[in-house]
């Protein structure tokens, strides 16, 4: 018997080694090497060939036949850019229990509603167990159909019985390929049944959604794998202990990768979050010292996010810093500015600073917020109820303008705040709000009316 060709895959950018590394040559990550049959051979897709296709003048190319779909869900529908495309392939990405399977068994309920066939794959859970989840989310349609199926030829059969508008496979690193050696999950196998579905999608103009869990251990092949062969790579991200969502788009041909969705995990399945702001403050607490509102950008969209600051007197040498939601290399570097350009002495106090409400603001733009956080709770001097703050603090201790600063403080002023400390070079704001307009972190703390009380 001939023997098998193995080679050393990397489960995170699919690239190919012949020997075993602890470090990927392709894409550089760590313990990512493992080892798969070769399979030289291009494996047979469908069996069908698509009719060939023939040039066409631009003018000529139907515009409307790709425009977006809206699937009724609309924060996936704003990432989306209006929709899904007939004949797209979009893969959902995320790690285990985030949300995924619900996300798009909600989108395809919806669709169904509105008229659409859909098809959905369980590769993991029984049918039985997405009824009883579709009950409990309220996405009965007989429009909706599901199948328990794990092969690719098997998958193929269910889509020309069902011949769906709409088709969910849930996951792909749970689907094989009975031509493929390698187990499923692994990078060959995800690769190839991810291209026989590719495959089907264009050829049945089939808008397709993949499931793929991101593990961070590198036991499947993630993601990354499949990034170049579909058109739409969608990250779904959350800290599972708080009920926020967040879905963006890491590549999209059909529109941009800015837009942020954004939803809350409820009872009934995932909620809409139109107005995160809300979401965010809606537990602020007033005159509290150490806290401090940035209204932050993710892609397009302004977040307004409470960021706090909690310093306690310590005898340890080396002090503890810690940092949740924000990033601990910056908070390090205003800790160390506050001290040289400021002169508000941080030794001999732990430092505990975070973002609240489970998100991340590591843009930054979040600096002068976080550093009156900082201040504030050294202090004990609250600043205002109204006020926001937004700027980078440079090594000098100065203040520095940040993208897009006008749009920030239109959305503060329209939740109400009513002075934002900025940096000397920032525009008008569109709200009338009141500016305060500073050149050093100094000017900032001293603008807000930190320190002018009597120190700890
Ligand atoms: P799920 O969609 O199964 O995640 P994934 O497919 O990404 O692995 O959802 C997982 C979690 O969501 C589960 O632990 C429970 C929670 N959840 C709710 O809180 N409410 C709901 O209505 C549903 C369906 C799930
Ligand atoms: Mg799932």
């Amino acid at each position: 018997m001939a023997k098998l060709r193995t080679v050393h895959r990397c489960t995170d950018c699919g690239a190919a080694s012949p020997q075993w590394a602890g470090k990927c040559s392709g894409c550089g990550a760590w313990n990512s090497l493992v080892e798969e049959v070769d399979e030289p051979r291009p494996v047979a897709r469908s069996g069908r060939s698509p009719a060939a296709d023939r040039p066409v003048p631009v003018t000529e190319v139907d515009s409307a036949e790709f425009s977006p779909r809206p699937t009724g869900i609309a924060e996936l529908d704003r990432v989306l850019g209006g929709g899904l495309v007939p004949g797209s392939v979009t893969l959902v990405g995320g790690e285990p229990g985030i949300g995924k399977s619900t996300l798009l068994l909600q989108a395809m309920a919806s669709l169904a509603r509105s008229g659409a066939r859909c098809l959905l794959v369980s590769a993991e859970e029984s049918k039985h167990q997405v009824r009883l989840r579709a009950e409990r989310l309220g996405a009965l349609d007989g429009r909706l159909w599901l199948v328990s199926e794990t092969s690719i030829p098997g998958i193929l059969a269910a889509i020309d019985e069902v011949a769906p508008d709409y088709l969910v496979v849930d996951s792909i690193q749970t689907v094989f390929h009975p031509d493929i050696g390698a187990a499923p999950g692994s990078v060959s196998q995800v690769r190839e049944c991810a291209a026989a579905l590719v495959h089907v999608a264009k050829e049945r103009n089939l808008a397709t959604l993949l499931v793929g869990h991101v593990t961070k251990d590198g036991g499947l092949a993630g993601p990354r794998v499949l990034e170049h062969i579909v058109d739409t790579v969608l990250s779904f991200e959350g800290d599972r202990h708080h009920a926020l969502r967040l879905l963006r788009a890491a590549k999209h041909r059909f529109g941009s990768t800015e837009e942020l969705g954004l939803f809350e995990m409820a009872e009934a399945g995932l909620n809409d979050v139109p107005d995160p702001s809300g979401l965010f403050l809606g537990d602020r607490r007033p005159g509290v010292a150490g806290s401090v509102v940035v209204p932050a950008l993710e892609g397009h969209r302004p977040l307004l996010v409470e960021l706090q600051a909690l310093v306690v007197k310590t005898s340890m040498v080396m002090p503890r810093r810690s940092a949740q939601g924000l990033d601990g290399g910056r908070l390090a570097l205003l800790l160390a500015v506050l001290e040289r350009r400021v002169g508000l002495p941080f030794n001999e106090r732990e430092v505990y600073a975070s973002a609240v409400g489970g998100v991340k603001v590591v843009e930054p733009g979040a600096d002068l917020a976080l550093a009156l956080a900082l201040a504030s709770a050294l202090t004990g001097d609250a600043v205002p109820d109204g006020l926001v703050a937004c700027g980078e603090v440079g090594l000098a201790g100065e203040i520095r303008q940040v993208g897009q600063t006008a749009r920030r403080l239109a959305e503060a002023a329209r939740l109400g705040f009513t002075e934002a400390v900025v940096p000397l070079s920032a525009p008008e704001c569109p709200g009338g709000m009141r500016l305060h307009r500073v050149g050093s972190l100094a000017e900032a703390i001293a603008a807000v009316g930190i320190g002018t009380r009597r120190r700890e």
